[in-house]
Order: structure tokens, then sequence, then C-alpha cells
């Protein structure tokens, strides 16, 4: 049993090792080999003294005799890999039970020794089985390391092209009747929306960038139009449904996510559920749920807030004039979804008034919809981008 690699003292950060094993002499032999190759060593005669000592120290290996008596090998294995994947296992069995040493490889083992076993070859053992735990460990953090640089780096590019849209807009809004806290308050409404929709976490982000655009076409409709204080005749009113197809131009064709549904949501925002809007006069599901969210969010803020043409709306007058829109002009089921939303959406508007251009006031509170309001649902959406 005399073992050529031999150090008489291990360090406070040598690797730590677990014997497992149910038989007090190998236990004794493997740990004495294993402490003077210069590794901490603790011991553990049963599956449960294994979990225990696991618990209270940081394994980096451990040696498993599978034939453990209160608990089969293969499960002890089994729980060491789920409850500490990083810790390499090395299984130590006799001759005849081979095949299930194989099978413990397959189960996350890092190799067998079959017994009797000689120090040296424990020793090399385990000295293969660290070297592999290091490269996994080093693998893993730098995988975490990279995934966190990208995921900084996302979120610069999207601040940026936020900044950027912002900025964009800011300066079409001289000369439209339209706020910055509108324009932004539509994005926050759609973001929270799509959010209780269910909506994959990109396309949330994605509307809420996408939606402050829907008005980007008045910044080809004359200012006569554009700011006239009174009602519009017909003529002039269809000048002003152009702000719907020169918008949809002006993003048309990108491959940005953000400037696809940016697109869908400018060009369709004035359709309505019973196909009477414009400029296509689509219906139904026809019309991309982003512009159906939009055509909601978008009137409930310019009906409550004040415009060049009107005073701001007491919420209740605006709530039973937007009423008699569901289902003519608005989705049934997303309308439903504004009303079950509507205090969170208060809560936005309230945080993002009129005289705050800058910055933006998130929610984040969960939020239930109603089981009566969930089963009314046209199913997925379909996304672009
Ligand atoms: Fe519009
Ligand atoms: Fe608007």
């Amino acid at each position: 049993m005399a073992c050529a690699k031999s150090y008489s003292n291990c360090k406070e950060d040598a690797p730590r090792i677990l014997v497992v094993d149910g038989d007090a002499h190998a236990r004794a032999a493997f740990c004495l080999w294993l402490t003077r190759a210069g590794y901490r060593c603790h011991e553990a005669a049963s599956a449960d003294e294994a979990v225990d000592r696991l618990n209270r120290h940081e394994i980096h290996l451990l040696t498993l005799d599978i034939q453990v008596r209160d608990k089969l090998g293969l499960d002890v294995l089994l729980q060491i890999k789920q409850g500490w994947p990083e810790t390499e296992v090395i299984v130590l069995t006799a001759e005849e039970v081979t095949a299930t040493a194989v099978k413990a490889m397959s189960q996350g083992a890092y190799g067998y020794l079959l017994k009797p076993i000689a120090c040296d070859e424990l020793v090399f053992q385990v000295e293969k089985a660290l070297e592999h735990r290091a490269l996994v460990v080093d693998r893993r953090n730098y995988t975490a390391t990279l995934e966190a640089k990208i995921g900084g780096q996302t979120m610069a590019i999207r601040r940026a092209h936020e900044e950027t849209i912002l900025r964009l807009l800011s300066a079409s809004r001289y000369r439209d009747e339209e706020t910055g806290a509108h324009i932004k308050r539509t994005g926050l409404y759609s973001e929270l929306f799509t959010e209780v929709l269910g909506w994959p976490d990109d396309a949330v982000q994605n509307i809420r960038l996408a939606a402050p655009m829907h008005d980007l076409g008045k910044i080809g409709i004359p200012d006569a139009i554009l700011r006239k204080p009174g009602s519009l005749t017909k003529e002039e009113f269809g000048i002003m449904k152009s702000h719907t197809t020169i918008g949809a131009q002006m993003l048309a064709g990108s491959e940005s996510a953000i400037l696809q549904m940016a697109y869908e949501i400018a060009l369709f925002h004035h359709e309505r559920w019973d196909g009477s809007g414009y400029p296509h006069g689509i219906s139904g599901l026809a019309i991309p749920e982003s512009a159906r969210i939009l055509a909601i969010v978008d009137v409930y803020d310019a009906l409550t807030h004040r415009r060049v043409y009107h005073d701001a709306m007491p919420e209740d007058v605006a709530l039973e004039i937007m009423e008699k829109g569901r289902g003519s002009h608005f989705d049934p089921y997303l309308f439903s979804i504004f009303t079950a939303i509507l205090p969170e959406i208060r809560r936005i508007a309230a945080e993002n008034p009129d005289d705050r251009a800058d910055g933006y006031v998130r929610r984040t509170a969960a939020i239930e919809l109603p089981a009566a309001i969930v089963a009314q649902s046209h199913g997925d959406p379909i996304l672009i981008g």
C-alpha cells in the first residue's frame, strides 16, 4: 500500500476530497494516501453522511464506493451530480459489478477504479479528475463573464437605440401637437400590455421603443393641417390620414426588429376592429396585435391629456366614449385587458406627466389577469422580427 507520491503537508487551499466508503479500513487507507498526496480529506460511511459533508464543505472530488449499503450507489451518484454538479466523482467498485461502474460514467462520474486499488492509481486518477474539474470551472466562469459582457453590450445598444429614437422623435414633435411625454407613455403602456399578454421579453422591449413612432409620418403633414385648432375638412382629413403610409414608408425595409414593429404600428394604428379604419380598412386579427394595442392606448392617452384641439377629458368620460368602440373600433379582447390593467396604466400616466419629457418611470409589480378575460384570448400573437 506504499504510495510513490507522498507529501507531508496539505495546504489550506488544497482541493477537498470526500471518501465515501462503508469499509472503515478502506476509508482510512484512502484518506491517508490522499492526505499524504497533499489533499484535504473527509470521510463518510454512508450516503447520508456524504450529503451532510457536501452541505458543510466545498468538496472538489468524491470517491464513491458503490457498495455503500444504505442506498444504491447509482442513486447516490445521481443525487450528488444533481446537487453538486461541479464535484467530480470517481467510482470505486469490485470487478464483478464493472457494468454498474460503466453506467456510473454515463451518469456523470469522471471515472472508476477496480478494487483492490493501489495508492498511485488512486492519486493519479484524482489528479486527472481535478484537472478536468478545473477546466469545467474555468469554462463556466468564462461563459458567465462572456454572457455578462454580451448582456451589458446588448443593454448599451438598446439604450443607444432608445436615445436615438427619442431624439429623432423630439425633433419631429416641434411641429406636432403630440408631447414627448405622450409618445413615451404609449411605449410604456404598450410594454405593460404586451408583458401581460405574455409576449417574449425581446418583443416587449421592442414595442416600448416602437410604439412611440406611431405618428412619425406626421412629419410629412403640412402645418396648416397638423396644427389646425378646429375640425378638419374632408380633404384635409384625407391628407392627415396619409401620416400612416408616410410613417410606414419611412420605416419600411429595416432589418431591425424594433423598426419592423414600428412600421406595422405606424401603418395600422388607425385600422379598426370592424374594418372601418384607415389606410387599408383591414379588420379583426388581420390587424397586427401591436397596432390593435396602440389603437387603444393612443386614444386613451390622447383623450385624457390636453392637446392643441381639446382639453384633457375626465377619465370617466373618456372611458365611456372608448367603451362604445369596444368590438367596433377596438379589439374586444384587448379592450378587456385594457380595463383590467387600467390601474397600472393610470400609475404610468401619473408618473410620466406631460411636463416630464425626460426619463422613464417603469412598473415593477407583476399583473395577474382575471381568468374570464384570459378565456377570450385570440391565441398567441404573430410577431415580426
Ligand atoms: Fe396616428
Ligand atoms: Fe399618438
